[in-house]
């Protein structure tokens, strides 16, 4: 068999990533025009579902229609503190606000601050740093305590535990090996920590009123291999299949291929960048453009190569009519490639100036979303 031309775990993205392959690969589900009018039923649907940047899903068919038999539903999802937050990191928070308000539902929010710890060269109290901080991202996009709850795997473990232990004891480490790629120098750490990442979904329905209760992780599709491992276990402790919602990834600024990465600054957008960085940063992404004004104006642009025209698509014009517009002007040649950074970037510094007021006020209220306040 042909090798794939790309990479899709949960700590390696890279290549150009077929989104089609990956739905049969990973064996999801699309989402369909049904669960799309479900979810309209509840709430105008968000642009992450109009266009298609939220795609794919494991049983959000059987959350939808057990919701509207009146079954609650309980959301989770996290992130794994390796540095500050990038605006790929907050697509899926982004949507999580979304499904919280369309389902009325308590978030629990997962702060992995021992996984990074293990996969990378990055020390303990970096990433417990580092997941405080990312946590004011989280509160600056609009959550509220009563209803959302962050776990902070290393304060937190003893609620986890019981959980990851049932789950552990059902996982084999050849499974383990075939889901993650294990191999004879992965640490031990790493090779429980997938139990504890599932822990949470079983944990969240567990507080939220027990077996009955459905959890819903919404995250991009990198972390899809730990639900494998949840799903696996679920009948064993008695709770329904985690169901998921899955995002592709925001590109980062150098090219369409892959995904934003904490790793490369120059590619991605931080939510700590100075407004007049991350404005710099758009103005020398990589576009859809020819070589030349001249040609640009003749041949028009191509908006699928584009990383501005992207972000614009799937995270900052929220407007249908004018999204469409501008993709048409940029394919006749209309729009050139300065002015489109240009409207983009004044976006994006708007969005920024914004999110750092309410990240340096989520600072006051940073310990009442802990588990344990
Ligand atoms: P982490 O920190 O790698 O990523 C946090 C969340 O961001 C998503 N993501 C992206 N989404 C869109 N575009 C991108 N370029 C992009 N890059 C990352 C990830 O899918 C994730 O949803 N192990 C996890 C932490 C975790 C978690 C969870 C995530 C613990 N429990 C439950 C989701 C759901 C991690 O390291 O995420």
């Amino acid at each position: 068999m042909a090798k794939e031309s790309f990479t899709v775990t949960p700590w390696e993205v890279k290549g150009d990533i077929d989104y089609d392959k990956l739905i049969k690969k990973f064996g999801v589900q699309r989402i369909s025009n049904k669960e799309l009018e479900m979810l309209d039923r509840l709430a105008p649907l968000h642009l992450f579902l109009r266009r298609g940047m939220f795609f794919a899903h494991r049983d959000l068919n059987v959350v939808l229609k057990e919701h509207e038999k009146g079954k609650k539903v309980v959301l989770y999802t996290g992130r794994g503190p390796s540095g500050h937050t990038h605006l790929g990191h907050i697509v899926p928070w982004i949507f999580t606000r979304w499904l919280q308000k369309a389902f009325k539902a308590k978030l629990y929010f997962q702060m992995t601050d021992d996984e990074k710890f293990l996969v990378k060269d990055l020390a303990l109290n970096k990433t417990k740093n580092y997941a405080k901080e990312n946590a004011l991202d989280l509160i600056a996009l609009g959550f509220e305590p009563k209803d959302t709850k962050i776990i902070y795997d290393t304060e937190h473990i003893d609620e986890l535990y019981p959980f990851a232990l049932k789950i552990a004891k059902r996982t084999t480490f050849s499974i383990a090996k075939a889901v993650f790629g294990f191999n004879n120098s992965t640490n031990i750490g790493l090779s429980f920590f997938p139990a504890l990442q599932a822990a949470v979904a079983f944990y969240a329905q567990e507080r939220e009123g027990g077996k009955d209760v459905q959890c819903l992780i919404p995250c991009a599709i990198d972390q899809d291999p730990y639900w494998r491992i949840a799903r696996d276990a679920a009948p064993y402790l008695g709770y329904p299949k985690t169901a998921t919602i899955l995002s592709k990834f925001l590109p980062g600024l150098s090219g369409p291929a892959g995904k934003m990465s904490a790793t490369d600054e120059a590619n991605a957008i931080y939510t700590t960048d100075l407004p007049e960085v991350a404005r710099k940063k758009i103005m020398k992404a990589f576009t859809g453009g020819q070589a030349t004004v001249e040609e640009q104006r003749k041949k028009g642009g191509n908006p699928d190569l584009c990383t501005v025209c992207q972000w614009l698509y799937l995270l900052f014009e929220d407007d249908d009519k004018v999204m469409q517009q501008r993709l048409e002007d940029y394919r006749a040649g209309k729009i050139l490639d300065g002015e489109n950074k240009k409207y983009l970037a004044d976006k994006v510094v708007a969005f920024l100036e914004e999110h750092q007021k309410k990240r340096e006020k989520a600072r006051d209220v940073l310990d009442k979303f802990s588990l344990t306040s």
